[in-house]
């Protein structure tokens, strides 16, 4: 069975896509992103200072989720995803009520979860934040599926630590997923960004038969309509949905070659100090005006001044990134990390 539409459009090469979570979870979204879309330029906002934002007080949420939106407005962009659920549930009106641009948030899939798997229960994890907002009773007061939730904070904390396997976290995992009955589950929904990076590991602890959900699919269908005037459609053949794998019989297979990452970390991309980034993509970096840009304080124009920034990656498809934590931009050990979440996120996207 077919479940979700996949687009696969290219973005217009003017636009300025913003993608923003409390740390590393969005790179999730990010990731699908650069398979998905060709020829667009995105930004990236982790809030690393601020981390985790799951156990903080809406108030608060409210006030970081603004100032990080803020940021990125400032910086020229024409639409930002709200990759983050807990800034989704906690600040979403707050963020269009303040800005005119596009801001696309980013739901727990319950509702496909209920659709295509509603015979048996769902089981929900997210942080606590997610789990106690009124957004969520909303969604879940709508379907007739039967909804368990579970918050699971100290999973955000593993994902920061870049501890995604280990034995704690397995025992964790465990711990509190043996609260339920697994074997009557029909679905495991990702109510958190940060949870992809376990997707192998709750694989492994789930029966065989339970679907792992994340709302990524969902959240870019949605990134691609609110811009339809700025789309068209591409041919996408190198960009691999997800549907396919998922209704593939047999067992999970690991995409760890993948197209869309591959190689553009490599350490001969960083200058002998390690500080800049070459432009291997040119095509990515050809006819922008890099206005924005300029307000970091150099005369410099386009590619070059992007490279010196230390903070901006080109990749294929005519992509590029620029990498901000809480607004700094990333140094190069700091890409270099990133380099290693994209590559689990990619073994972790077919796994459902
Ligand atoms: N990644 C975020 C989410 O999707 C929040 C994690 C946190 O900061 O607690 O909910």
């Amino acid at each position: 069975m077919s479940y979700n539409l996949f687009l696969n459009l290219t973005l217009d090469k003017d636009l300025k896509i913003a993608f923003f979570d409390s740390g590393i979870g969005g790179l999730s979204v990010l990731a699908e992103a650069l398979r998905r879309f060709s020829g667009a330029e995105f930004l990236y906002f982790a809030d690393e200072d601020h981390v985790p934002y799951g156990t903080k007080s809406r108030a608060e949420i409210v006030r970081l989720s603004l100032d990080a939106v803020g940021f990125l407005v400032a910086h020229g962009a024409d639409a930002v995803v709200v990759a983050c659920n807990t800034a989704t549930s906690a600040a979403i009106s707050e963020l269009r009520g303040a800005f005119s641009v596009p801001v696309i948030g980013m739901e727990p899939a319950v509702k496909l979860a209920a659709d295509s798997f509603g015979a048996r229960p769902t089981l929900l994890i997210a942080t606590p934040l997610t789990i106690a907002g009124e957004k969520l009773a909303r969604l879940v007061g709508r379907l007739e599926c039967e909804t368990w939730s579970l918050a699971l904070p100290r999973l955000v904390e593993f994902a920061q630590d870049l501890e995604f396997d280990s034995p704690a976290v397995r025992a964790y995992l465990r711990e509190e997923l043996a609260k339920f009955e697994l074997e009557r589950l029909g679905s495991l929904v990702l109510g958190c960004t940060h949870f992809n990076y376990f997707k192998d590991v709750l694989h492994e602890i789930l029966p065989p038969h339970v679907r792992i959900i994340d709302g990524i699919d969902g959240t870019l269908n949605r990134l691609a309509s609110e811009l339809g005037g700025g789309l068209k459609l591409a041919c996408g053949e190198d960009l691999p949905s997800r549907t396919t794998k998922f209704n593939a019989d047999g067992g999970v297979e690991f995409d760890t070659n993948s197209s869309a990452h591959g190689g553009k970390f490599d350490a001969e991309d960083l200058d002998a100090g390690g500080e800049s980034v070459k432009d291997k993509s040119k095509q990515g970096s050809e006819g922008r005006g890099e206005g924005e840009q300029g307000k970091e304080g150099g005369d410099e124009q386009g590619a070059e001044r992007c490279d010196e920034s230390g903070g901006k990656i080109y990749y294929p498809n005519g992509n590029s990134v620029e990498y901000f934590y809480s607004g700094r931009a990333l140094d190069a050990a700091q890409l270099r990390k990133v380099e290693l979440f994209l590559k689990r996120l990619d073994a972790m996207r077919e796994i459902g």
